[in-house]
């Protein structure tokens, strides 16, 4: 198909008749079958699902070892309701999980997605306080910028004004702290002093809003949506914790994006040897197969709550023996795979291979992520980070230029304070290999090319 009946093609999908009601007015090709890194559409077009759709795929699509188990249980039992039955499935996948979370976090909480993962972290931190005789701590300390979800108990604790701000009169605001963009800071200090320094905004913003006040701090150990793969210094994990045990804060970790293998280990914050007192999970554990979230937590904040009575909280299809299922295969699958330290190599690759390019399109700039969350700015100024004009739509530009060369990457423009800016992340399925980077890459270098030129935008010699 040329690049012309493509685009006519497109058109016509802008009119299939539909009782969707999808997002905004874009409309988008009608999908036949994937498999593996690839996306195949109904008129034959085939895509790289650069993104592992919203980074979910970890262990790619069309796995057949998930399919078959996903199958077995469909034959079984698909839905057994959590106050009526327990299930298999969610016990080994409990099981499971809890090996592979750190510390003492061994109580596994499911549910179907990364928004209700984090609504249930909320509420445990909160249900544990009330009933451990502290009351008065209610506030959670946030980032900004930064994503926890779309409902309005997540996004409570979001920082991203592009999307909080219609919704500013039903959402308790909470507290922020400047998620560490140390890369963009322009001063004397090493990058270790200024982890430090952002470390202990969270110290001053405890003391400013009252700790007796402060319930728990969440943070993306690697960031995510928000901050495009941001990854701290190393200095801000420990002084983190530190802080948070000093005025007896909890440390919720947001692992939805970066769990699961993402960033060449199972948790982000593996790569610190963190500490958390909670972690939430899911994208890559149902990777694409089944909805599927989880939060962990240890006995100790979960003990109390069940000698109060049990946790005040749940949702209908939460541990449904499918998901479970799902889930169980997917680590399976992730072990027997190597995707974890598949994750880790490719990784590095693609990581060079993006430094390469801002070499050469020197309005790519700071190049981060660990595994496969790669992420990097798209700006005006490499030097001072200085954004690009709204006007120039570039994130929307970058995507459909790489869609229509059948790349599929992540892009967007956030709005923070004062501040808006353009961000991109390649987060292709964990199972990726060197080729198929090779063949992402080719396709990106030329979409780049083409938004230079359109963009006007500079280009090294
Ligand atoms: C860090 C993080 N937390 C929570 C969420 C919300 O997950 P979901 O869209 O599954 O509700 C996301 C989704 O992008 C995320 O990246």
């Amino acid at each position: 198909m040329t690049v012309q009946q493509k685009s006519a093609a497109a058109g016509a999908e802008q009119h299939r008749p539909s009782n969707l009601f999808y997002l905004t007015r874009l409309r988008r090709p009608l999908i036949d079958r994937a498999e593996g890194i690839y996306m195949w559409t109904k008129d034959g077009r085939r895509f790289i699902d650069g993104s592992s759709g919203a980074m979910v795929v970890n262990v790619g699509h069309g796995n057949r070892n998930v399919i078959e188990a996903m199958k077995r249980q469909l034959d079984r039992v698909t839905f057994a309701y959590r106050l009526h039955f327990e299930n298999e499935p969610a016990e080994e996948l409990a099981t499971l999980v809890a090996s592979k979370m750190p510390g003492d976090l061994d109580r596994i909480f499911f549910v179907s997605g990364g928004s209700e993962a984090v609504e249930s972290a909320v509420k445990l931190a909160r249900q544990w306080a009330v009933v451990t005789g502290q009351a008065k701590r209610w506030k959670i300390i946030g980032r900004f910028p930064s994503y926890h979800g779309g409902t309005i108990g997540a996004l409570a604790v979001t920082g991203d004004l592009a999307l909080t701000e219609t919704f500013a009169p039903q959402i308790r605001e909470m507290p922020t702290v400047p998620a560490p963009t140390a890369y963009r800071d322009r001063d004397n200090l090493t990058m270790e002093q200024r982890g430090l320094r952002y470390a202990d905004m969270l110290e001053e913003k405890i003391l400013a809003e009252g700790p007796e006040s402060v319930l728990a701090f969440i943070m993306e150990p690697i960031g995510g949506a928000a901050t495009a793969a941001l990854v701290p210094p190393d200095s801000y994990f420990p002084r983190i914790r530190e802080i948070c045990d000093r005025y007896g804060i909890l440390l919720i970790h947001d692992e939805v994006m970066t769990g699961i293998g993402r960033t060449g280990r199972f948790l982000g914050g593996d790569h610190w040897g963190c500490r958390p007192d909670i972690v939430t999970l899911s994208k890559g554990i149902g990777s694409g197969y089944a909805p599927l979230g989880a939060m962990a937590a240890s006995q100790r904040l979960v003990k109390p709550v069940l000698d109060s009575g049990g946790f005040q909280h749940g949702y209908t299809y939460a541990g449904n023996p499918l998901s479970a299922a799902a889930g169980l295969a997917v680590l399976k699958e992730i072990d027997r795979l190597g995707a974890i330290d598949n994750a880790a190599a490719m990784g590095e690759l693609l990581k060079a291979e993006l430094e390469g390019l801002s070499r050469r399109f020197p309005f790519i700039a700071g190049v981060r992520g660990k595994g496969l969350l790669i992420g990097a700015d798209l700006v005006a100024d490499p030097v001072t980070f200085q954004p690009l004009p709204k006007a120039k739509a570039t994130n929307q530009r970058l995507l459909d230029l790489c869609y229509e060369r059948g790349l599929i990457v992540y892009s967007r423009r956030v709005r923070g304070d004062g501040i808006e800016s353009d961000n991109v992340i390649l987060a292709p399925p964990l199972i990726i290999n060197r080729e198929q980077v090779g063949e992402m890459v080719a396709i990106l270098g030329d979409a780049l090319e083409v938004l230079a030129r359109e963009l006007e935008l500079p280009v090294a010699a």
